[in-house]
């Protein structure tokens, strides 16, 4: 149906035989190679953090925020500007969502004043999002946690691989939530990881993610142990060996596929930079190597957003909006959240271009020169 889509898959036979070998070894929930990607994914993270793989991204959200014992007559900071996910865990669990601004109309991501203007005495924490790949400001936002003594969440979804002065996100916060997600960078259809420096942290991410259980099914299949203790109410946020095996392989792939997409976004910068009234975000974004996990780009005010969406639909063109504004949904409509005036005019100005690793250099010419006779 699409000439260019936002997103394909970056999958060849190495991912079929990960999840054939995995069939084929007659087990298949998590064991060996779930351990095996959280230890590479550990690894590849740096700063010895400890990682617990589980089924989703919002898993990891709220097992964070359940971690940290974050509930009723708490306040949770969060980005105006992210996926739905991030106010609605900070609900789950009974606390009060408050929403902080973007920086500005080239710096989506959270504003750290934003931050310290709305921390009251019920703010428990800070979930901060790294925009389409690109890092938040890392400095300004720990400092500001360590001096309110608030908890710092990461939410990675975007930003697999990105880093903020050499240090990979994900590897700041209390816990980081990344998600594997089809979209995302690191694609195992759906998939997420908690990660923690911190051992306390750590072990309640591994009861949290299976009925506060002490032994798993593998250890008792290998005889290690033939009962088991519940130390903590938990859930079951497992993932499984064909999608851990799914990781492992995507995670060897994604420094190739990073740098593909960062050429990729250089040469639609490129072609769409001399656009009257359109506005490129995070271009030299300082102290950071982003992950550059989408390509957004903010349409010039006059511009009606879905007239372009349906022309670019016209021209075989996917593309899509990060983020609709939560007070636009009818379950957050009448919560009363916080004016966040540049996150919303994003929202409404917001429109998103196909970006992925196998994308060619004639696809980004293809989209940006029909972009540009759209917006005449
Ligand atoms: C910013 C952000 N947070 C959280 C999530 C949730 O991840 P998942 O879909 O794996 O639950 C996503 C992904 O969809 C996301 O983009």
């Amino acid at each position: 149906m699409w000439k260019i889509q936002l997103f394909k898959l970056n999958y060849d036979d190495r991912e079929v035989k990960a999840v054939a070998d995995v069939v084929k070894s007659g087990w298949i929930t998590m064991g060996e190679r779930t351990i095996e990607f959280e230890k590479k994914f550990g690894d590849f993270l740096g700063k010895d953090v400890k990682c617990t793989a589980v089924s989703n991204g919002t898993a990891a959200l709220h097992m964070a925020l359940l971690a940290l014992e974050i509930g009723i007559g708490d306040e949770v900071l969060i980005p105006s500007l992210t996926f739905v996910a991030d106010i609605n865990v900070v609900k789950m669990v009974g606390a009060a969502p408050v929403l902080a601004d973007s920086t500005s109309f080239e710096d989506w991501n959270i504003n750290p004043t934003e931050i310290e203007k709305k921390i009251t005495d019920r703010t428990k924490a800070v979930i901060v999002v790294h925009y389409a790949g690109y890092p938040c400001n890392m400095d300004a936002i720990m400092k500001i946690c360590r001096e309110h003594n608030l908890f710092l969440i990461e939410d990675v979804a975007h930003a697999i691989g990105a880093e903020y002065k050499g240090q990979k996100c994900g590897t700041f916060g209390d816990v980081a939530a990344f998600s594997f997600f089809t979209n995302k960078n690191l694609s195992v259809g759906e998939g997420g990881m908690y990660v923690t420096r911190l051992d306390e942290l750590d072990k309640k991410g591994k009861h949290l993610r299976s009925h506060g259980m002490t032994t798993l099914t593998l250890d008792r299949h290998q005889g290690r142990a033939i009962s088991y203790d519940v130390v903590q109410p938990g859930l079951n946020y497992r993932i499984d060996e064909m999608r851990a095996a799914l990781g492992i392989v995507q995670l060897e792939k994604l420094p190739n596929a990073n740098k593909q997409r960062e050429l990729l976004t250089n040469a639609y910068i490129q072609q769409l930079s001399d656009i009257n009234g359109l506005v490129i975000p995070f271009v030299n974004h300082p102290d950071c190597t982003s992950s550059y996990h989408i390509f957004p780009i903010l349409l010039p005010k006059s511009i009606d957003r879905l007239s372009v969406v349906g022309l670019l639909k016209d021209a075989g063109i996917q593309s899509s909006i990060h983020y609709p504004a939560f007070n636009e949904f009818s379950a957050y409509k009448k919560e009363g959240l916080l004016c966040t005036p540049i996150a919303n005019e994003i929202s409404r100005r917001e429109l998103t271009l196909p970006l992925y690793p196998t994308m060619t250099l004639d696809d980004v010419r293809f989209v940006a020169d029909a972009l540009k006779e759209i917006l005449g």
